[in-house]
């Protein structure tokens, strides 16, 4: 388990390691877009992760190709149904412009 905090509410969370962002994000009751259902092909779950992206597995091929797609993607930015939350807190950023 690691410490998800979810900004701009501030909301923690413990989230246990391997378990999606996605999943973590909506179990904490916070609202965020998932259009495909977690299959890397809307985009609508676009995050930036604000401290601890090291920590967090490397991105793969399929979300990469859907961040190259998207608009206001930055070095921070994750797909939240892709990514899995890792052993140390992280720090994440739920986008109002996606
Ligand atoms: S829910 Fe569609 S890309 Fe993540």
């Amino acid at each position: 388990m690691a410490l998800l905090t979810i900004q701009p509410s501030g909301k923690t969370v413990d989230v246990a390691a391997g378990s999606t962002l996605l999943g973590a994000i909506m179990a904490a009751g916070e609202s965020i877009a998932h259009k495909c259902d977690g299959k890397a092909q809307c985009g609508s779950c676009h995050i930036f992760i604000q401290e601890g992206r090291k920590t967090l597995p490397r991105i793969q091929k399929l979300e990469n190709e859907k961040l190259d797609a998207l608009v206001g993607v930055s070095s921070k930015s994750r797909l939240a149904c892709q990514t899995l939350m890792g052993e140390e807190p992280v720090t994440i950023e739920l986008l109002s412009f996606v």
